[in-house]
Parts: C-alpha cells; sequence; structure tokens
C-alpha cells in the first residue's frame, strides 16, 4: 500500500471518509449498522494511513479528525445567533392544566386552542450544546453557557460519534448553506456505569450521575479526554436555518433534523390534542426505567412555529413550551448509620440508616448499600451527605457521598469481623464479596428463614412475621421451621401479648399451612435459587420429596429452566443431614411433602408464546428462576442476542456485549418489571 499514487490515495481517501461517515450514520442515528465493528475499525485504519502518507489531504471534517490534538488555554467564546432559552417547568397535571389555559387566552387571532397541536419530547438530563453546520461540515460547537455567550467546545463534541462531522445525507440536493442546531449530550446509562466502574478500578474520579459525567466529560481542556468517554447526542431544535427547506412546525423540524442525519429521539411524539399531551407524558413516565438515559420529564412544544413565535418569551423561557417534569429520582441526605441485617442465607447485608428524605414521591429512610468492597470503592462515610437514589419500584440506593460538604468528622465503614447477632465470627468466601455467618444456629438467619417460611409466596402463615418470628426464636421455642409444628398452646401462651386468641388464631394458620402443595414448601425451604417458579418446576418433576432428594445434579440439569447453578444448590441442600431431619420432622407433622396431582403449571395463558428473549445484568431474582418464569408464559430464554431475539432484559450492571449487540440489532429492550406487566397484562 505504499507505493499508492497520490491521485489514486486521494480518491481512495474520498471514497473512505463516504464510507466512513455513511455507517456512522448506520449506526449511530439509524441504529442499524451494515458492518461490523472490525471491518468499521479497519476501513478508519487505512484512511488514517493514507492521510499519514499524504498529510495534504487531511481535512478538518476528516473522520479521523475526531480527536483534536491540541489542548486549548481554556475555553473561547462563542455568541449564540438567538439567545438560548430555557424552559419554565410543571410538575403535575394541574399544573400542565394551568399552562394551557393560560396560553389559550394569548393565541394569535383565529387560532382555537382546540386545534393546537404540540409535540411531546422526552427530556433528556445531560449538557445543552449548539452545533454549527457551514455547507453541510460541522464549523463550530458550543455549550448553553449563560444562553447568550457559549463555551466553544468545537474539538469536544468532534470527538462525539453521533456528532455528525458532515451532514450525511441530502434529501433535496445541496445541504443548507448554514444550519444551528441545539441538542443534548448525554452519557447513556449503561456506559456510564461501566465507565464509572473503570475509573473506580484505576482509582480516578467518578461521577455522581449521567448529566455529571456528560457535562464533565465535554468541559474538557483536552478534547483527547472527551474523546475516551462514551458520549452521544440528540437533536430537538433548529436555531437558524439559511437556504434549507421551509420549517414551519417543530414535528417538521424533527423530521428534517433525522434526514439531516442528525440523532433524533425515536421516542419524540405529535399530540393532536392536551388530553393526549398528558397520556403521552405519562406512557414515557412508564417507560423511563426502559431507557437508556436519563430522561426527567418532558418537553411539550406548540408545534406551530408561528404560534410560538407569536407567544413570546417570558423571562428566559418561551410561553410556547414547557416541561413537565417527573418526580426526582435523586436527594442527598445524611448518611446516619450503617447497619448490618443479617439474611436468611446468612449474608451480612450493611443498610444505610438515612436522615428521612423525599425521593420519587416517597419518604426514603433506609438505603441499600451493596457490600463493603462498594462503599469503600464509592468512599461512603458514616456522616457523609449522600446522593439517593430511587428508580422505579426498586430499593432505594446510596449512589455515593457529596465530598464537598465533609467536615472531617466522617468514619469509614467496615464490615464486622463478628455476625452482629451470633457473634459467631463472619467468613468471606473466596471470589465472593458478601460476608457470611456461618453459624447454622445463628437466630438471625433462624429467624429469616421462620419469617420466609410463612410468607405469602411460601407457606402463608397468617400471623407469623418478624416480630412473632423473633420472640419465637428468642424464647427457644423454634429452631427450625418444623418445630413451628409442634408448638403447643400452653408454651405461646406464656409468651408477652398473647392472649388465648392470638395463640389459636396462629396455632390454627399454622395447622392450616399443612395442607400447602408440595411446591410451597419447596419454596419455603429457602434452597438457594430456588424461588417460586424453579419449586413449581421441580415439583412438578419429582412429585415427591423423596425423589428429588434422590436426584443427582446431572439429572437435575436436564430439565428445562434448571441450570447447574441450582442443581448444585438443590443437590447440596438436600445432602446435609440437619435438612434431612427437618424434612422428616415436617413429614412427622403431616406436612405435605408430595404432589396430590402434578401441579398444573403447563396449562394457563401464554402470554409471550412466540417470543425470545436475553437476559443481561443483575434481576431481583436468580436468572434462572427468571427465565423459568419466563418459560412458565410460552417465552424463550436465549444466551446471545442475534435477530431472533425479541427483547433484550436489562438488569443492574448489564453486560457490554449484549447490550451493544442489542443496540446493533435495534432490539428494543426492557426491564424485568416490564416482563411482569407483559404476563400480567398480555403483549400489546
Ligand atoms: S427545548 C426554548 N427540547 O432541557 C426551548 N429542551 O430548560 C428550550 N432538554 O437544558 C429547550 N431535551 O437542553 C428542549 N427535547 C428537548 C429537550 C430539552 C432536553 C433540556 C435543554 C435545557 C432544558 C430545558
Amino acid at each position: 500500500m505504499a507505493e499508492i499514487g497520490r491521485e489514486e490515495a486521494k480518491k481512495r481517501i474520498e471514497e473512505l471518509r463516504k464510507l466512513i461517515h455513511y455507517h456512522n450514520y448506520l449506526y449511530y442515528v439509524l441504529d442499524a449498522p451494515e458492518i461490523s465493528d472490525a471491518e468499521y475499525d479497519a476501513l478508519v485504519r487505512e484512511l488514517r494511513r493514507l492521510e499519514e502518507l499524504y498529510p495534504e489531504f487531511i481535512t478538518p471534517d476528516s473522520p479521523t479528525q475526531r480527536v483534536g490534538g491540541q489542548p486549548a488555554e481554556g475555553f473561547a467564546e462563542v455568541r449564540h445567533p438567538k439567545p438560548m432559552l430555557s424552559l419554565q417547568d410543571a410538575f403535575n397535571d394541574e399544573e400542565m392544566w394551568a399552562w394551557f389555559r393560560r396560553i389559550s387566552k394569548l393565541l394569535p387571532e383565529g387560532v382555537k386552542p382546540e386545534d393546537l397541536e404540540f409535540t411531546v419530547e422526552p427530556k433528556i438530563d445531560g449538557l445543552t450544546v449548539v452545533l454549527t453546520y457551514e455547507n453541510g461540515v460541522y464549523v463550530k460547537g458550543a455549550t448553553r453557557g449563560d444562553g447568550f455567550v457559549g463555551e466553544d467546545v468545537t474539538a469536544n463534541l468532534k470527538t462525539i460519534k453521533a456528532v455528525p462531522l458532515r451532514i450525511p445525507v441530502v434529501p433535496d440536493g445541496e445541504p443548507p448553506k448554514r444550519i444551528v442546531v441545539r441538542g443534548e449530550a448525554y452519557m447513556p446509562i449503561s456506559a456510564f456505569e461501566e465507565f464509572n466502574r473503570r475509573q473506580a478500578e484505576l482509582g480516578q474520579r467518578t461521577f455522581a450521575n449521567p448529566r455529571n459525567a456528560a457535562a464533565g466529560s465535554i468541559r474538557q481542556l483536552d478534547p483527547s479526554i472527551t474523546a475516551q468517554r462514551p458520549l452521544s447526542i440528540f437533536t430537538y431544535a433548529i436555531v437558524e436555518l439559511e437556504g434549507g427547506k421551509p420549517i414551519r412546525t417543530q414535528w417538521e423540524a424533527l423530521e428534517y433534523l433525522k434526514s439531516l442525519g442528525f440523532p433524533v429521539n425515536p421516542e419524540n411524539r405529535l399530540a393532536k390534542s392536551f388530553e393526549e399531551v398528558l397520556a403521552l407524558s405519562k406512557e414515557l413516565m412508564k417507560k423511563r426505567d426502559a431507557l437508556d438515559y436519563e430522561v426527567d420529564g418532558v418537553v411539550v412544544k406548540i408545534n406551530d412555529l408561528a404560534v410560538q413565535e407569536a407567544l413570546g418569551v417570558v423571562g428566559n423561557a418561551p410561553r410556547g413550551a414547557i416541561a413537565y417534569k417527573f418526580p426526582g429520582r435523586e436527594a442527598t441526605t445524611k448518611l446516619l448509620d450503617i447497619i448490618i441485617n443479617v439474611g436468611r442465607t446468612g449474608s451480612l447485608n450493611p443498610v444505610a440508616i438515612l436522615e428521612p428524605v423525599h425521593v420519587g414521591g416517597v419518604i426514603v429512610k433506609q438505603a441499600a448499600l451493596h457490600n463493603e468492597e462498594d462503599i469503600h470503592r464509592k468512599d461512603i462515610r458514616i456522616g457523609d451527605t449522600v446522593i439517593v437514589r430511587r428508580a422505579g419500584e426498586v430499593i432505594p440506593q446510596v449512589v455515593g457521598p457529596v465530598k464537598e460538604l465533609r467536615t472531617g468528622q466522617e468514619r469509614i465503614f467496615y464490615m464486622p469481623k463478628n455476625c452482629p447477632v451470633c457473634g459467631e465470627p463472619v467468613v468471606k468466601p473466596e471470589n465472593e464479596v458478601d460476608y457470611y455467618c456461618v453459624n447454622a444456629a445463628c437466630p438471625a438467619q433462624l429467624v429469616r428463614r421462620i419469617e420466609y417460611w410463612a410468607s405469602k409466596g411460601a407457606m402463608d402463615i397468617e400471623g407469623l412475621g418478624e416480630k412473632v418470628a423473633e420472640l419465637l426464636v428468642k424464647e427457644g421455642l423454634v429452631k427450625d421451621v418444623a418445630d413451628l409444628y409442634y408448638l403447643k398452646p400452653q408454651q405461646l401462651l406464656r409468651l408477652e401479648g398473647f392472649a388465648e386468641k392470638k395463640v389459636s388464631n396462629l396455632l390454627k394458620a399454622i395447622e392450616a399451612s399443612k395442607q400447602r402443595p408440595f411446591w410451597r414448601v419447596l419454596t419455603g425451604l429457602g434452597i438457594r435459587y430456588v424461588g417460586e417458579i424453579v419449586a413449581q418446576t421441580l415439583a412438578k418433576h419429582y412429585l415427591s420429596i423423596d425423589r428429588l432428594m434422590a436426584a443427582t445434579e446431572e439429572e437435575l440439569m436436564q430439565i428445562e429452566g434448571i441450570g447447574p447453578r441450582i442443581a448444585k444448590s438443590v443437590v447440596d441442600f438436600f445432602s446435609r443431614p440437619r435438612h434431612r431431619e427437618i424434612i422428616e420432622k415436617l413429614r412427622r407433622a403431616g406436612v405435605r411433602l408430595a404432589e396430590e396431582e402434578v401441579v398444573k403449571v403447563e396449562e394457563g395463558p401464554k402470554p409471550l408464546a412466540g417470543l425470545t428473549f436475553v437476559i443481561t445484568g443483575t434481576l431481583s431474582v436468580p436468572r434462572e428462576e427468571f427465565a423459568a418464569l419466563i418459560e412458565r408464559y410460552g417465552g424463550k430464554v436465549a444466551d446471545a442476542v442475534t435477530r431472533k431475539t425479541n427483547y433484550l432484559i436489562v438488569g443492574e450492571a448489564p453486560g457490554a456485549t449484549k447490550y451493544n449487540r442489542a443496540r446493533e440489532l435495534g432490539i428494543p429492550m426492557i426491564t424485568e418489571a416490564d416482563v411482569r406487566r407483559m404476563i400480567e397484562e398480555g403483549v400489546k
């Protein structure tokens, strides 16, 4: 290749640039790549080689020039062609209606409120950017700044692959002579989590949320740092247009931007009435958790740009648009203490005790902290002001500390060396992040096991909750779940707060639980990885506890929905003499240890029939169990994302391979909650 001639090189360079621009467009805008990453890289490499040979052909819009070389001395200023306005906020339907009534009175002659159309656009929580193109070439990129003057971040934005360097698609021949576009740069949530993880590993600064990460990445003096950050962009407004197609409505503007090859949010909607605006806003709010970018509300804009213009501006916000904000997912509060909760399996789980705070519409007093390693990695200390986050229905999480607010009084947290309940030394298995209390007689575990045995999903014993379980264990009346069936009224009557009525109710409820189906007994035993669904599968297959106890790992693994992890756990469980003893005690008590009839899991509706799912990340239940649930309702679960995949279920900390592949193939990403909804409401 070294001997390629000048003319030939020039031709090939142009060809390569066109190809690379085109594939960027397919990948970043249409989400429909036609070539593999390796093939793409090969094109870029070839171009770079040719440009090295003939540097005179390097142009500023060449895809090789995305990484700007020289760090600037601070940012130059850019005056925006028009003020970059902000938006007024509404927080509920009443405030939205109030806005509608207000603008209804101010409409120009001949425009009726009931004829108004609106766009409803996700409000991405990122950083506003303003991009200028002249003759189809990217020439300037700026931040919003104070609305009038922004910072010149041309080189930084150039490193974002979703920012076209050249308008790649020109529908009517010539590109607009000049177009200034407003958009939001953001860091996808999955990329943010991955990025933070890597930063922490390298001992470098992490960001509290994707918004800060995006803003911090763009406002870097050295664009080569921006280049390493996984950023993307959505555009949503044309600020200025010369020599392009005349645009009358916001919807046309969005369509035009799309046709010019700018990334435009696929969730944007056009509403034909104000009722529809509110309905679409609700719909988007429901979808919020399934999107891979932070959405903090919807932006509602009057579609007719002339009407918007006529309504004018109050302060720094146009009257013709409004932000309908979702409840915030994050709040800051004080971390008062970290306590240890001993789980059913003996795991020691740190729990954050917080100064009560409103997050996303509820008061949060406690939040999850994963494990000691994670607490240290995030440098969370007792006494810190922390960011608490509540997304969807999951347990609130402590995101990280606000280090700027430290007083010096904060304490570093260490896992106790001994179980806080029984005092026995704790153990940390190799390759695991959790600590365990392995004392089989630890009352905390026993309390949890009894609570679990009595819970709704298992034996459903009314009146036997945490408090009663604690009391029974404390008084030494119960040493395992089977002991419940040997309780005598006299023993209970001696307990504080137990009058005759309460005792007889509790004993009746315990007695009634003997008739629960066999799979509930299996669930209640609390075998690791055996939740309701797996228990049903096992009950259906083996029909009795004796046959199940005789099963080997190999046999178990033959069953659909039972993987090696579950199989091993089941065999381990029944191999312990103590567990066999409990089973015998249950048998003597008359608890049902076999199916009277086969559990009818095969029957019933199959709302997921014909759909193939792939799971990535951590779900609220073991993955095998969730897979079994999907299969029970007719769906299939595959290991890898292919064109045949219908949905990617994204859990916490999803893997990059599946995620990127799904993105490449345009496969919809959903949450665990969405699947449960599909099962309950059917697939729409
Ligand atoms: S319209 C005058 N549309 O939300 C019009 N803004 O205060 C003002 N944002 O930081 C912006 N997505 O960058 C508009 N689809 C969208 C948006 C959006 C995100 C941001 C914007 C600004 C804030 C509004």
